[in-house]
């Protein structure tokens, strides 16, 4: 058999490291695949983020769509990421070709995987992408394939390596927010918007995924509830420590009694389980179903991790190993039915900056218990390191962090008593609430 040729558009950290990776380990890709894979032409409107590779046996496109429509390649990679086009419209062009596409875009999947997983099928085309969740991580692999025989209750993680690079910065040597984000956004971790990996729609994307690969149901990115990581302080994670827990980002999905609940928001991990100790760009996607339990662990961005797993996806194609984008045909696809973040049941951290005065613990405790929730504990410092206010009113209504850990309680009753409190008007600073997962 001839060899697999390829395209490849976009020439950022990970186009540029697929690049090299195709030339260095030719051979070996070849031996695997039982036919060469062979880099033919690129398309980027940008040099490449790595200088030094070498582009000059390639041709030239014109741009990503006239890339995608040439008869002269077999797959179209597709790195240049973004929901929107110029990826969507080179993504749909090389599929309706009967082309197959590999791509790392999960904000594409996340919006339009069920459509681009149906045309792919309509066209006898592969849409792979293993690369969009959690970089080299082969976790795609492992739901699809790898555990067809089990049933899946629950798949949680540590998502996004720029999160988990600042949140461990920032915990373990002090750094500030900005400085962490600057050097993941060096090192080529970040995307191109960083508010996509801090405000949580990054692990969203990728949630997304997981949850219809691990459930059999259509992508619903709409459904999950989204927070991200800007409001975590040093305070934050200073009290987690001391506390027992550490922060991280985490997507979960769950089947529940109520449907299928998927989340992402800061949360507090015990320390001693696998995810709290996941530090820097590291992932972790855990995976809990009837038959067995486990946890893949590895880089979740950058260049030589990402490009493994787009490199893997090629090998697959040219061995000839397809599967159904989504694991299955997409006729098989349920609608899934969606829990909301309200009903959802778990223990809650919650710092308030009460006044410190007498009657504000007094204050929280009612409403707490008009709510049932039931404390695990109550940590109060008093500002300034007073005894109390004493009676100097300036001093009285100054701040004093007071921490609450809850037992398992729901979101609904958490609210409506934080609403309390806010309306007793004992707090001086906006809440913050920390959801608690035990693994
Ligand atoms: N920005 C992403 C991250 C890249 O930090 O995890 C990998 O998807």
């Amino acid at each position: 058999m001839g060899a697999l040729k390829v395209g490849i558009a976009g020439l950022g950290t990970v186009g540029s490291a697929v690049v090299n990776m195709l030339a260095s380990a030719k051979e070996q890709l070849a031996e695997r695949a039982g036919r060469s894979i062979e880099l033919v032409a690129f398309a980027s409107k940008d040099p490449p983020r790595d200088p030094s590779i070498d582009l000059s046996k390639l041709k030239q496109a014109a741009d990503p769509l006239s890339l995608a429509k040439d008869p002269g390649i077999d797959v179209f990679v597709e790195l240049m990421g973004g929901e929107g086009d110029p990826a969507k419209a080179a993504v749909e062009a090389a599929l309706s070709a009967g082309r197959s596409v590999v791509t790392a875009n999960k904000a594409l999947i996340a919006k339009h995987g069920n459509a681009l997983a149906r045309l792919a099928e309509k066209h006898n085309a592969a849409f792979a992408f293993e690369a969009a969740v959690a970089g080299g991580i082969p976790v795609v692999k492992t739901l699809r394939e790898g555990l067809g025989g089990a049933k899946i209750s629950r798949v949680a993680g540590i998502m996004n390596g720029t999160c988990n690079f600042i949140l461990t910065s920032m915990q373990k040597e002090g750094r500030s927010f900005q400085d962490a984000l600057k050097e993941a956004q060096q090192r080529g971790y970040a995307e191109a918007d960083p508010t996509f990996d801090i405000g949580g729609f990054d692990t969203a994307h990728k949630l997304a995924i997981l949850t219809s690969l691990a459930f059999g149901t259509e992508i619903d990115v709409e459904a999950i509830h989204i927070e991200g990581i800007e409001s975590i302080s040093l305070a934050d994670l200073i009290a987690a420590d001391q506390l027992g827990y550490r922060v991280k980002l985490l997507g979960v999905a769950e089947r529940t009694e109520a449907g299928i609940e998927q989340r992402v928001h800061p949360t507090m991990v015990p320390k001693g389980t696998v995810i709290a100790e996941i530090d820097g760009v590291l992932n972790a996607v855990s995976i809990k179903s009837d038959a067995l339990e486990l946890t893949l662990v590895g880089p979740g961005a950058g260049g030589p991790a990402t490009s493994s797993a787009v490199v893997a996806d090629l090998v697959d194609l040219a061995s000839g190993r397809r599967s159904h984008a989504l694991g299955r045909a997409t006729a098989n696809l349920a609608k899934p039915k969606r829990a909301a973040i309200q009903r959802h049941e778990g223990g809650y951290y919650i710092r308030l900056a009460a006044v410190d005065r007498p009657g504000t613990m007094a204050a929280i405790a009612k409403a707490m218990a008009a709510e049932k929730i039931s404390l695990e504990s109550i940590v109060q410092r008093h500002a300034n390191s007073r005894p109390h206010g004493g009676d100097d009113p300036k001093l009285a209504a100054s701040p004093a962090p007071v921490i609450l850990i809850t037992y398992a309680t729901t979101e609904d009753a958490v609210r409506r008593a934080i609403a309390a409190i806010e309306k007793d008007g004992v707090l001086a600073e906006l809440p913050q609430v920390i959801r608690i997962e035990k693994s």
